[in-house]
């Protein structure tokens, strides 16, 4: 499939140049930091919230393409700030804005790359949600973009900035566990969409735009807001809407710190196979199984329907003596081989604000907890199971690359695609 390349000249964008003019400026510490957010209604209005808990805060501007999505937020910068923050449909006029100096994007994983791009060529610092991309060759030129701008850029993978989640990760980085071999993440999926016909998009809402770069399809209600998660056109399934957080904690617990292991090869089978006479069009049921060298070991992902006795989503970390470490939303534990739970030590009380995190790098210029870099590393893991998932073959990967070696999984949407219309992706 041929790379959806641009001239890495900082134009050649499919938008005029003027409009992703470099404004940035230095944020010292006393100062304010103004935001803009793209995305409305969802998760980008919560992290909007979460940044406006903090003093040195203000929201300047929102961006929706459905003004439906809207009012609620308007509304809670107006009770906040007693003003109206500006209101855009297209994210590339708000990026003009001079005084905004951070963006947050909460819009489908479609849109990440061309909205982080072009920010980062505007000059802003990021907040942007997982999964970085829609698939390997964005990530890529999403983290190029990101260096060579040298933005900030902290995705949201918030379980990051978990206190459970650091205790099981200072656990297994400190050997206590021992000799681990075996890495499992998992997420539950029971999701049908249902079936409806295609409709006229409501009159709210910019169908052409909310559709971007991806390829046009008819409209259809149950298949946009929220549950576009599930539409292989947007999202790539809760491989990467689930895998990104559970797959990441596997990953930063075998790895030294953010740099994270890669797998060299990996296996994946499954299909739509729980909910077959749905809209959905995401696979139901995946085991995908990832190989490990330095150190050597293996990690399963699995999307079903159960899993006795533990939680719905989760990671585990299991070690040669038996022993595992499961940890999820709201604990974590050691077991003995006959699945007793086992006396265990936390780590140190670590900051468990994301948001607050990403306003102090804005500030100091230093790496957020979630840097791009390394949620991108993670996001490629997720794209990898795809991309073996739908090519049926072993998919090989090169870290030192970060590509895949060979052909196999290339020609996938997990690995690239076409952009539609004018929509390009320029690689710095
Ligand atoms: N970190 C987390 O725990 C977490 C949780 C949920 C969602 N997310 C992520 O947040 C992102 C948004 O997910 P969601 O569930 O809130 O989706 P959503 O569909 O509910 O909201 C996305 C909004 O973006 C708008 N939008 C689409 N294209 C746009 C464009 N070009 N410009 C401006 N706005 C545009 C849509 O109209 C919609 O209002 C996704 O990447 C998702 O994976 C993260």
């Amino acid at each position: 499939m041929a790379a959806t390349t641009a001239t890495a000249m900082g134009v050649g964008l499919g938008i005029p140049t003027t409009s992703v003019a470099r404004t940035s400026k230095q944020v010292s510490a006393n100062d304010k930091i103004i935001f803009g957010l793209i995305g409305c209604g969802g998760m980008g209005a919560a992290n909007m919230r979460n940044f406006m808990g903090h003093a040195d805060v203000e929201v300047g501007a929102i961006c929706d393409v459905d003004s439906a999505r809207m009012p609620a937020d308007i509304k809670a910068i107006q009770d906040k700030y007693d003003r109206t923050p500006e209101i855009y449909s297209d994210y590339r006029k708000m990026l003009e804005r001079k005084d905004l100096d951070a963006i947050i994007i909460g819009s489908p994983d479609h849109w990440h790359a061309l909205n982080l791009i072009h920010a980062c060529e505007a000059g802003k610092d990021i907040y942007c949600e997982k999964p970085i991309s829609r698939n390997i060759v964005e990530a890529n030129a999403m983290i190029r973009a990101k260096n060579h701008f040298e933005r900030v850029v902290q995705v949201g993978t918030w379980q990051r900035s978990g206190q459970e989640f650091a205790d099981a990760i200072a656990y297994i980085r400190s050997g206590k566990l021992g000799k681990i071999t075996h890495c499992r993440a998992w997420i539950a999926d029971g999701t049908k969409l249902g079936r409806t016909e295609p409709v006229a998009p409501p009159e709210t809402m910019d169908y052409d735009m909310w559709i971007g770069p991806a390829e046009m399809v008819p409209y259809k209600s149950n298949c946009v807001h929220y549950n576009w998660r599930w539409m292989l056109n947007i999202g790539g399934g809760l491989t990467t809407d689930w895998g990104v957080h559970m797959m990441d904690i596997a990953l930063l617990g075998m790895s030294a710190d953010q740099d994270l292991v890669m797998p060299t090869e990996v296996s994946a089978y499954g299909g739509q196979w729980a909910f077959p006479d749905d809209d959905r069009d995401a696979p139901d049921s995946i085991e995908a199984i990832y190989r490990f060298a330095d150190p050597d070991f293996v990690m399963t992902w699995s999307v079903l329907r159960d899993y006795p006795g533990k939680p719905s989503h989760g990671t585990e970390f299991v070690s040669v003596d038996g022993r595992t470490v499961r940890v999820w939303r709201g604990g974590w534990t050691i077991l003995d081989p006959s699945g007793k739970e086992l006396e265990k030590e936390g780590s140190e009380p670590v900051p468990t604000d994301h948001w607050r995190n990403f306003l102090d790098c804005v500030k100091t210029r230093e790496k957020p907890r979630a840097d791009l870099d390394s949620a991108g590393q993670t996001t490629i893991v997720c794209h990898l199971s795809n991309a073996a998932l739908f090519s049926g073959e072993t998919v090989k990967w090169s870290k030192d690359e970060m590509d895949i070696v060979g052909t196999a999984g290339k020609d996938t949407s997990a690995y690239d695609r076409e952009y539609r219309g004018d929509w390009s992706l320029t690689k710095y």
